[in-house]
């Protein structure tokens, strides 16, 4: 230890000198760059084509642009690069950005779905792999994490997101920047991570993308500030604005959020992109007259690197001059470009990590792809299948995708890397047991030309495996929904496909939570896998035969329909809570009303699938939670523990999850629950394992009507739960 320490401590002036060396060098460079040269480092463009054009070449060498997004090939980066670090003024690297978002090649499952693992390491593994492979074409920078927090099902990019939860989109978040961003920035094999879309994009109105959000401070700061306040403190090297309005501002202009907020309240001393043309989007969003003013917004707020819009380029002289910006606001933002470029080794001409394990790659994605996959009912214990089925029927638009199984964010993902269901399932038992018919040609087809081929299959098969969903373009960005059904006739096929009277299992792979209830009542078992990347196909065969069990948890509430959206689970009570009674509302059409209660009349008000839920092949049993104490004095820890026992035939992962509540009359009314931890375990039938959980007062901290960070003192509740619905309470009280 303490060898360590010396060691340590012997290692620190080195440091301490290298971090003041740096410095010294971007003071240096500040003092001898021409504005065109500091406004061309706060420049990013998409324009580098394959081949590098002679003008983009001459752009480069004059010092145009700091930076390039989504553009070129390895090949054209590197003589890009090379053109940059030998051939301009004062040979400032450019740095190449990228959205490696869910994997580069090698395609893991989508956000959303790696948010359903609830297995942080895992998250942090898979973005590791992504970062060797984009890494090894010359990408130093990745547009990711997205941490918007996401309640929305309507929302396209509620799929990019880590889910509805600042808790778990926290610890997810953070374990996705430290496998981006490795041991060390510099390290060849290191991307800078990007903590995104900051702040308040979760919350367009109505679901639709880019639309205002408006969310009160104290939401604000409790619920979607705090995944982007976990990214500051696991180190993210840069931060994107957001494209959104957020309370009348649009946050590519806010001072509130980029200087009160992360500079003055998070100390961020990193790098602030824009979102693309966010900018001058400021015109059409009627905060900005014009580009000139859109600049000067957006620079005087805090912004310091332009997405592909040109605005700080062409208009910041003219600001300049007329004293509306200072040159201080351009050399900080050129200061922090250029730190990030140290930081990267850039300037050391960052050597090329050694060329990607694939094949590593590929086990960790489909183990992320094993652990995202929910089971949601399982009627008669229909899953797993027996491997003795002699014919096995596999339907649907889904099963042999490769492309939409890869999920929303793709463009480099590798096609030949992927192994659909329909492959893993043929391999599994013998490509003659296995009958195919896809029934519909995409998710979205209304011909029902496929439906007698379907049926026949149907026929001739002992199971019938049904592969549904969304295709991947109909998540994403600028997909919102403002239904949430399986879309074409797929409820149709489902109808059909019933009707043989077969055992059937359906497999749901989407982008965002789907309304289905009408054809679950059909389908005795249900996976949903949100796309699952390039091994979702062995993942999901796995799960489906019972060589692994289900494991994975909601990331987010699945509504009834889409009228009861949003509905998210750390809600705060009415006065007017429903009655038990208002349940099994049945679904459409108004039920005789009655009572004065907050409810539906025409459906259940409570989710269809609530939060943290998903079921597995073993029978949990919790024991009531246990607290050390029934008092929590500030400063002190509780400890909450709970035994987990497996009563069942076999073995599977449990996430267990630890709510809170409380306290009861304090100065703000607080949510029924929300979540404070999780931990992920492996039980073998017949064992059993006591989950610890230790709790402080800060654990429990929320904002006040003052915007103070407090724990007032009163009674609280916990629980040790499977799920955000379930569980028995445990109340203790937190002392002055
Ligand atoms: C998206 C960002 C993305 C950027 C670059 C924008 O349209 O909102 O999430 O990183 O494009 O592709």
């Amino acid at each position: 230890m303490r060898t360590i320490v010396l060691f340590a401590m012997s290692l620190f002036p080195v440091l301490c000198a290298s971090a003041a060396d740096v410095d010294r060098r971007i003071d240096d460079l500040i003092a001898r760059m021409t504005l065109q040269e500091k406004l061309g480092q706060m420049s990013q463009s998409t324009s580098l084509k394959t081949p590098l054009s002679d003008a983009m070449k001459a752009e480069i060498r004059a010092g145009r642009w700091g930076s390039f997004l989504n553009a070129g090939d390895a090949k054209d980066r590197a003589e890009a690069q090379r053109i940059a670090t030998e051939e301009t003024r004062l040979k400032i690297p450019l740095i190449f950005g990228r959205d490696v978002i869910h994997g580069y090649q090698t395609v893991f499952p989508i956000p959303l779905g790696q948010a359903a693992t609830w297995d942080p390491d895992l998250v942090r593994q898979a973005a590791r792999e992504a970062a060797r492979e984009a890494a090894a074409d010359r990408i130093a920078w990745t547009f990711a994490p997205m941490i918007d927090i996401a309640r929305d099902p309507r929302w396209g990019r509620i799929a990019e997101s880590l889910g509805e939860d600042p808790y778990l989109a926290s610890q997810l978040g953070a374990a996705m920047v430290r496998g981006f961003q490795g041991d060390s920035l510099a390290a060849p094999d290191s991307l800078a991570a990007c903590a995104k879309h900051y702040a308040g994009y979760g919350a367009v109105e109505g679901g639709r993308d880019y639309n205002s959000a408006w969310i009160p401070e104290i939401l604000l700061r409790d619920v979607y500030l705090r995944p982007f306040q976990a990214a500051r403190k696991a180190g993210v090297a840069t931060f994107m604005t957001a494209f959104n309005t957020l309370n009348a501002v649009p946050a590519t202009a806010d001072p509130f959020l980029l200087r009160d907020i992360l500079r003055g309240e998070w100390n961020y001393d990193g790098m602030v992109v824009s979102d693309y043309e966010a900018v001058t989007n400021l015109i059409a969003h009627g905060y900005a007259l014009d580009a000139r003013e859109a600049a000067r917004k957006s620079i005087r707020a805090g912004v310091e690197m332009e997405m592909v819009s040109t605005s700080f380029y062409d208009h910041a002289p003219d600001l300049l001059r007329a004293g509306e910006i200072t040159m201080k606001e351009i050399d900080d933002s050129v200061r922090d470009i250029l730190r990030l470029k140290f930081r990267l080794g850039l300037f050391d001409r960052r050597p090329l990590p050694p060329a990607p394990d694939h094949s590593r790659a590929l086990v960790i994605a489909e183990k992320a792809a094993e652990e995202s996959v929910v089971l949601l009912r399982n009627d008669k214990n229909v899953l797993p299948l027996s491997k003795s089925v002699e014919k096995l029927a596999v339907i649907g638009p889904l099963a042999d995708s490769p492309v939409d199984q890869m999920g929303t964010w793709s463009m480099d993902g590798r096609a030949d890397f992927v192994r659909t269901p329909l492959a893993a399932l043929r391999e599994m038992l013998g490509a003659d047991r296995v009958i195919y018919a896809r029934g519909l040609i995409n998710s979205r087809n209304h011909s029902r030309a496929g439906f007698d081929r379907a049926v026949r299959a149907a026929r001739d098969a002992d199971a019938v495996v049904l592969f549904l969903g969304e295709e991947a373009i109909l998540s994403g960005e600028a997909r919102s929904r403002a239904f949430l059904n399986l879309p074409g006739a797929q409820e149709a096929l489902v109808d059909a496909i019933a009707a043989t009277g077969k055992p059937i299992a359906a497999v749901i792979l989407a982008g965002r939570p789907l309304t289905f209830h009408d054809a679950a009542t059909k389908i005795p078992a249900i996976l949903y896998s949100f796309h699952p990347g390039a091994m979702g196909g062995p993942a999901i065969a796995r799960l489906l035969f019972g060589d692994a069990s289900p494991s994975g948890k909601l990331p987010v509430t699945f509504p009834r329909t889409v009228g009861q959206v949003p509905i998210y689970y750390a809600h705060l009570n009415t006065g007017r809570p429903p009655l038990p009674s208002d349940l099994g509302v049945p679904m459409g059409n108004p039920a005789n009303p009655q009572g004065y209660t907050s409810k539906y009349i025409d459906v259940d008000y409570t989710p269809e699938y609530p939060f943290g839920f998903g079921l597995s092949y073993a029978n949990f049993q919790y024991s009531p939670a246990e607290l050390s104490s029934n008092t929590l004095p500030p400063g002190g820890r509780l400890r909450i523990t709970a035994q987990v026992a497996n009563s069942g035939r076999r073995a599977s992962d449990e996430v267990v999850q630890l709510y809170t509540s409380g306290p009861l009359g304090g100065s703000v009314a607080r949510p029924v629950r929300e979540l404070k931890g999780f931990r992920r375990v492996h039980l073998e039938p017949g064992a059993s394992t006591k989950v610890e959980f230790t709790i402080t007062t800060a654990d429990l901290a929320y904002y006040n009507p003052k915007m103070q960070l407090v724990t007032e003192p009163g009674p609280y509740r916990a629980w040790i739960a499977p799920d955000s619905a379930s569980g028995a309470a445990v109340s203790f009280e937190v002392t002055k």
